[in-house]
């Protein structure tokens, strides 16, 4: 049995900032009532070339960066998000063709804000059994493409980014301690995203609202209720889990939960005894990210310094599903000193990478040209040749 170490984590934000007063140009709201209710002060939001892919590319960069391996060691890519481009190909298989990661199997993983857990489970029992050695676990989200710009309960409250770790196995005892996966599908509607459809995801931020006045797959939220839910979970689930680590509250260096709103931590701390710096918090600067908030958190508290070797840290995540799930990890890496001409180095690697996949898809198209297509037109003219045959 090996253990499943993070030594590397990486995120990456959209540059673009929509304030509490920014929406209150959009709907009937303001800044105090969003800051009182929530804690949250500021989202960001994605432009019109980023996608979830774009996002998480630059978070697993990063990443790969500080655990300082290269794509080509990665065996598992497995993306969480509610905002793929498309049902397929997964945005783990677009991350996977951008980075080069020529050996890694890639999945996209659906369990809303709880995803990052999840996937950081599933890929740690991979490592534990010894069929893979190096993870790439992601969360990236572009929420603002899925609001209802007009619903002023849901669109307040999220954000877009992404975060990644690198996972790797090891003999020496730590990393992923314990862990618990949770699921409630009678409350499935109480938060929900309908499928997209085939509905291109164009940018659907407010202004995109605004022009067009339609969107068919908006999120939808019965705020009150899923508030209820998160405190009555969030406590218990992390009592469970250090409990089955052999831990107690006491052991437990910093809590870093999904970033859904202020006093969900407030009352989760209130219940656990533990003093609200215990947890780590950024949802004043980025709102709800989703799936991206715990890694997105986990790497702003690893650059902060905010962990340090053999501290016990959690993961809670709860959300749409319903679903909830908590990890405990002993954290066991101290960041690397990365110099800018590794970074460039790195970055003219991934740049090789894209050039290698174009040549692939030319190869492709230049192999239907020459040796025969496979494309709809060619498989119904094969189709009248066999109906031919079958009518002589
Ligand atoms: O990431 C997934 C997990 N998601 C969550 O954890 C979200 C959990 N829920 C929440 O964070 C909170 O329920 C919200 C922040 C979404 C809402 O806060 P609340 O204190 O539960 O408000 P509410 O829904 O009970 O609404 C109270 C009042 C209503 O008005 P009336 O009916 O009392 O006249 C709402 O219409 O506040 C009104 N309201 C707003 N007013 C100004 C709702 N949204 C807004 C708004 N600005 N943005």
């Amino acid at each position: 049995m090996r253990y499943a170490h993070i030594i590397g984590w990486g995120c990456h934000l959209p540059e673009r900032v929509l304030t509490n007063d920014d929406l209150a140009r959009v709907v009937d709201t303001s800044h105090e009532w969003i800051y009182t209710r929530t804690g949250i002060r500021q989202r960001r939001v994605a432009g019109v070339r980023e996608t979830t892919t774009s996002l998480a590319f630059e978070a697993a960069v990063r990443a790969l960066t500080v655990a300082g391996i290269l794509a080509s060691q990665i065996d598992l890519i497995i993306v969480a998000t509610s905002t793929p481009e498309a049902m397929f190909p997964s945005t783990a298989c677009r991350v996977q063709d951008r980075l080069g990661a020529r050996k890694a199997g890639a999945f996209d993983l659906s369990a809303a804000c709880s995803g990052f857990v999840y996937a950081l489970s599933m890929a740690s029992q991979a490592i534990a059994t010894g069929s893979i050695r190096h993870a790439l676990v992601i969360g990236a989200e572009t929420m603002s493409r899925v609001l209802d710009w007009r619903d002023r309960g849901t669109c307040i409250l999220f954000g877009d980014g992404a975060g990644a770790v690198v996972l790797q196995g090891s003999d020496v005892p730590g990393g992923l301690l314990a862990y618990e996966l949770r699921s409630d599908g009678s409350g499935g509607d109480l938060l929900k995203l309908p499928a997209a459809n085939g509905n291109p995801m164009p940018f659907l931020g407010p202004e995109y609202y605004n022009q067009h006045k339609q969107q068919t797959n908006t999120l939808s939220m019965n705020g009150r209720q899923v508030f209820r839910f998160a405190t009555q979970v969030v406590g218990s689930s992390i009592q469970e889990v250090l409990e089955r680590a052999g831990l107690t509250m006491a052991d437990v260096d910093l809590i870093i939960p999904h970033q859904a709103n202020t006093r969900i931590i407030e009352t989760a701390a209130k219940k656990l005894k533990v003093p609200p710096e215990k947890f780590f918090t950024n949802l004043d600067r980025l709102g709800n990210t989703s799936a991206a908030s715990i890694p997105i958190a986990l790497c702003e508290a690893a650059e902060a310094g905010r962990l340090k070797p053999d501290n016990n840290i959690v993961f809670v995540g709860f959300g749409g599903g319903l679903t909830w799930a908590t990890a405990v990890i002993k954290w066991n890496v101290t960041r690397p000193e990365i110099s800018p001409m590794m970074s460039n180095w790195r970055r003219l690697l991934f740049s090789l990478s894209r050039v290698n996949s174009w040549a692939r898809r030319l190869g492709r198209r230049l192999g239907a040209l020459f040796g025969g297509s496979f494309t709809p037109e060619a498989r119904l003219k094969d189709a009248d040749k066999w109906k031919i045959h079958q009518d002589e």
